[in-house]
């Protein structure tokens, strides 16, 4: 079966030093300690991440991917590349810089690869100019944003502009946990990832529900990472909070949060056939879509596998969530990839 993975990350292989660009610390930098690893650091050297060069190399990432059986990866940055925190100019900037460089490895393999650009989120406008050069310049499929900006939830006024662009120009959005709540109280066990990020994604999800962004745009094709986070398995408990007391939640938007469930999507990066399973229940099949956070420590080491594993689903279910749902988030046919795409990975190998 075809496989759309639509939650990848993806970085150049060499940053500049933004902060001597910039003239203030905080952003990452990549140090090449070997020849196929990356340390990726904080300015002021803290560690944060190493990564591989499949990170950072294209080529490695088609090698990798024909090995995995994955047609198409959906390429986004690393979270921790988003920037919120630094001047808007420079996140502008910064954000160029990652969106060309996503726009070019797309270029250079159409049928491979599907490019989200990176947003100054911080500073709603210029988001705005620059998804619209994202859409229209550089071809890619939409953006990925975090759960929050700065102090603002989703269901923020301030940040509706750029959702009623992305449906105006039909760019699909994927909202991607970061910058996890509570982390003061989570030193240990890795908590910030494995309680905070499902959090921060039930999080998105209410906000956007809540704050009627699905309401007043129903043409807005949103996806969120990690199978919706805690949203699922807590949807009874939001429900009942909206129909006992409607005086806190129904405040800026009247409609039970229980009907929009199928008008958004998710990714199936839960770990558990068990809670796939009840994912499928309560969104339905065809707002899920393959996600395995590759290149990274927590995903899903051979993407799809789980969903292949699960013999009570039928073929046309997993097809569903190996790639057409994927699809229809990126609002593309199967014919943009998957007829050609074989034949064309012979004629880039020969012509290389
Ligand atoms: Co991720």
């Amino acid at each position: 079966m075809n496989k759309i993975d639509i939650h990848t990350h993806i970085l150049p292989a060499e940053l500049p030093s933004f902060k001597d660009k910039y003239g203030y610390g905080g952003f990452v930098v990549l140090e090449h300690h070997k020849p196929d690893r990356a340390r990726m650091l904080k300015d002021d050297g803290q560690f944060f991440r190493e990564v591989e060069s499949n990170c950072f190399d294209p080529a490695v990432r088609l090698a990798e991917m024909d090995k995995l059986g994955v047609n198409v990866q959906v390429l986004s940055t690393v979270p921790v590349m988003f920037s919120y925190w630094a001047k808007p100019e420079h996140a502008l900037d910064l954000s160029r810089f990652l969106n060309d460089h996503v726009a070019s490895v797309v270029a250079s393999y159409p049928k491979r690869f599907v490019g989200l650009g990176t947003l100054p989120m911080q500073d709603p406008e210029l988001a705005v100019r620059e998804l619209e050069r994202c859409v229209r310049d550089l071809k890619l499929a939409g953006v990925q944003i975090g759960s929050h900006i700065k102090n603002w939830n989703l269901s923020d006024e301030e940040l509706f502009p750029v959702f009623e662009a992305a449906a105006e120009l039909g760019a699909a959005i994927f909202v991607h946990p970061w910058d996890m709540m509570g982390q003061d109280r989570m030193p240990k066990y890795w908590l910030p990832w494995l309680v905070g990020m499902p959090a921060e994604v039930s999080l998105a999800i209410c906000s956007m529900v809540f704050g009627g962004v699905f309401e007043k745009l129903p043409k807005l094709r949103v996806a969120f990472a990690h199978g919706g986070g805690a949203y699922c398995m807590t949807l009874g408990r939001v429900e009942h909070g909206f129909l006992s007391r409607p005086d806190l939640c129904a405040v800026d938007n009247s409609v039970n949060p229980r009907d929009y469930c199928g008008r958004f999507f998710v990714d199936s990066l839960v770990h558990d056939p068990g809670a796939l399973k009840y994912v499928i229940d309560v969104l339905g099949e065809n707002s899920i879509a393959l996600g395995s956070d590759y290149p990274f420590p927590l995903g899903e080491a051979h993407p799809g596998s789980m969903i292949e594993s699960m013999n009570d689903l039928s073929d046309q279910t997993k097809d569903r969530l190996l790639s057409g749902s994927a699809l229809a988030w990126l609002n593309k046919s199967a014919a943009d990839f998957f007829p050609l795409c074989h034949s064309e990975q012979s004629e880039e190998s020969t012509a290389t």
